[in-house]
């Protein structure tokens, strides 16, 4: 039965983040815009810390990988090839009633959240979903006036009722909690069968039907269906059509990445937990190209296995598709652990074969448990932050049909290695290769098995034709995640509460946001001991000066410094250096020292101003 969902935690948390400005609402003094976000001034530190986290991670660190900065509004036809124009959709139905429109997969947590679903449920029997027939008519003229007005029971509780009781005469009760509502939504089941009711106000919801999530805008002056183009809804098409001047422009060679930051956009029929699934969103993407299993196998004898879990090390040049996939899982992982969300916060998602699109081989999910993640078979999984996809040669292939323009590589290699294996090791992968399409064609895309085998033996014709000169259209493996999920990720994990009580019993709460200090917003608050001591003040912005080359610094004279502290702490600052009178020599023998207050503990330490900047930086980066 539906429960009470009341987030009290994610209250807390939204509401820190407007006051403390990481996260607004945007257009707020219009009245907000739904699914869209605007990040103040610590919120747009600690994205732009993400963002360079992952840069630096991904590109900066590593030699096979290279950056690119794409145009958001790209050629309409790269949305036709890559499928987001035919099938980039999600089933919508609409309320009769009140005509909102309800996301098919979002309608049961909707349902979950409402109060006349909650209201319903504490009348009704928790495991049969057995009710007082006498109580529902009370709630239909009561409560469920105001709060379900166009629920069938409301409408006409009595002829609802006698339906409901003559099924249960017939031994019929609602199977579960959702059936339950169906049965309070439905007059005339054998007229209309069982009616959806719309989570707003109860009404009759119609068939889903498929909803195109891409945003459209028109470029050029005049807005006709010639000049129709999209908000990209995912970066990663951009790196796909700039593979080939990638390639020819940056001496890399295959297995290599290209990775991306940027702005996408989805039409989100029902935006929602705050950030988590926004309108507009940034996405940070790498593709990384390796090639086909079949040319590995010629160069090295066979592919090499590796564990299907834990880091399976150093890249290898035997490697296939597996053993990338499983890498850049480890590697992602790695990342999140090193920002600050440890394994334990994070579940995993791998998507079965009925999930998995037909050119996509294999696809884990990397989630992180939000306070809003639901509980399934007795367990938080958590919501997901990344998916990470071994998807073949389907991007570039798509784009060199639809363009016209060839989007392979020659490796010559793999040419000569070609030339040498033994016709009957040729032979037997070119079997493999067929068989492995052919069930792919019949599970996927439902093909007669005939069609099927047919399709798989032209794809392998041209296939090996091209592998034996050195041609392949790489495979790819792509990491993509989101930085507002990300950035809510780490808000989230963040946020603690410490109580401390007074001398006098007196309690107090405080939020502190343990940021690990790479990502947090402002690495060190620089404060004099008092504002009005024009020499405190001239060695503190002297401190602060010395490390604002290198980091956020925050400066801070106003109010005691307790209150301070407290400030800091709710801004996630992992270090505070106080300047006092021992600092300008007091006592001589701790001239020019400052003491460093740690945020997750309240621990002080004493350096030299000398030595602040690398004990910092040595923390921070
Ligand atoms: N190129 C593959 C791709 O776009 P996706 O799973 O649709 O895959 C990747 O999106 C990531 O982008 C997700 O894991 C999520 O972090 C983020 N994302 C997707 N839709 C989002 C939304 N509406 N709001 C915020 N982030 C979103």
């Amino acid at each position: 039965m539906a429960e009470p969902k009341e987030n009290v935690l994610m209250e807390k948390i939204v509401s820190l983040c407007k006051r403390r400005g990481f996260i607004f609402q945007s257009s707020e003094i219009y009245g907000g815009i739904n699914g869209f976000w605007d990040y103040g001034p610590l919120g747009a530190e600690l994205k732009r810390n993400l963002r360079d986290a992952w840069w630096h991670s991904m590109m900066r660190e590593r030699e096979d990988v290279v950056g690119l900065d794409a145009s958001i509004i790209m050629h309409p036809m790269i949305w036709k090839a890559s499928g987001h124009v035919d099938t980039f959709a999600d089933p919508m139905s609409t309320c009769k009633h009140c005509k909102k429109l309800i996301r098919a997969d979002q309608w049961w947590p909707l349902m979950c959240e409402q109060q006349w679903t909650q209201s319903l449920a504490a009348l009704t029997e928790p495991v049969t979903n057995r009710f007082n027939t006498g109580d529902l008519l009370k709630w239909a003229k009561g409560r469920g006036k105001q709060l379900a007005p166009n629920l069938a029971l409301v409408r006409n509780p009595e002829v609802t009722i006698s339906w409901l009781v003559q099924e249960a005469e017939k031994g019929k009760h609602p199977a579960d909690a959702r059936e339950f509502y169906l049965y309070l939504a439905t007059e005339q089941l054998g007229a209309t069968g069982f009616i959806t009711p719309c989570p707003h106000c109860g009404g009759e919801l119609t068939e889903p039907r498929p909803f195109n999530l891409m945003l459209q805008t028109h470029y050029g002056p005049v807005a006709t269906d010639e000049n129709i183009a999209y908000l990209r809804p995912e970066t990663a098409q951009a790196i796909f059509v700039q593979f080939k001047n990638v390639f020819d422009s940056s001496r890399v060679k295959v297995p290599f990445g290209i990775g991306q930051i940027g702005k996408a956009f989805r039409n989100e029929i029902t935006p929602r937990n705050f950030t988590f699934r926004s309108r507009e969103f940034e996405q940070m993407e790498l593709e990384f190209f390796i090639r086909p299993d079949e040319a590995v196998e010629a160069l090295h004898g066979s592919v090499a296995t590796v564990p299907s879990q834990g880091h399976p090390g150093e890249p290898q040049p035997n490697w296939g598709w597996q053993a990338w996939h499983q890498y850049w899982v480890e590697e992602r992982v790695r990342f999140y652990e090193n920002i600050g969300l440890p394994r334990a916060t994070l579940g995993f998602h791998i998507q079965q074969p009925n999930e998995l699109a037909h050119y996509a081989r294999a696809t884990v999910d990397i989630l992180y448990k939000f306070p809003f993640s639901k509980e399934e078979d007795g367990e938080v999984k958590g919501d997901e932050l990344e998916g990470i996809a071994a998807r073949g040669d389907f991007d570039l292939s798509q784009h060199e049909k639809f363009s016209g323009k060839p989007l392979g590589v020659f490796d010559e290699e793999v040419r000569a290695a070609w030339a040498k294996l033994p016709d009957a090791r040729k032979q037997a992968m070119r079997e493999e290769f067929i068989e492995a399409k052919t069930r792919t064609g019949i599970d996927k895309k439902k093909l007669t098995p005939a069609d099927a085998a047919e399709a798989a033996r032209k794809e392998a014709d041209a296939f090996f034709e091209k592998l034996a000169k050195g041609q392949f259209v790489p495979h790819v493996i792509e990491p993509s995640a989101g930085l507002d999920r990300l950035t809510l990720a780490l808000i989230c994990n963040a946020y603690s509460e410490v109580t401390k009580t007074d001398d006098k019993g007196k309690s107090e709460t405080t939020v502190v946001m343990k940021f690990h200090p790479r990502v947090a917003p402002i690495k060190v608050a620089v404060l004099p001991l008092l504002k009005n001591k024009p020499d405190l003040v001239k060695k503190a912005q002297a401190v602060r000066d010395l490390m604002r080359p290198w980091m956020n610094v925050f400066y801070d004279d106003g109010g005691s410094i307790g209150r301070r502290y407290a400030r800091q702490d709710e801004a996630g600052t992992p270090f505070c250096v106080t300047i006092d009178f021992d600092t300008l020599g007091e006592k001589p023998d701790l001239l020019d020292t400052v003491t460093v207050r740690h945020r997750d503990d309240g621990r002080q330490e004493r350096l030299t101003i000398g030595e602040l900047l690398n004990w910092l930086l040595a923390r921070v980066r």
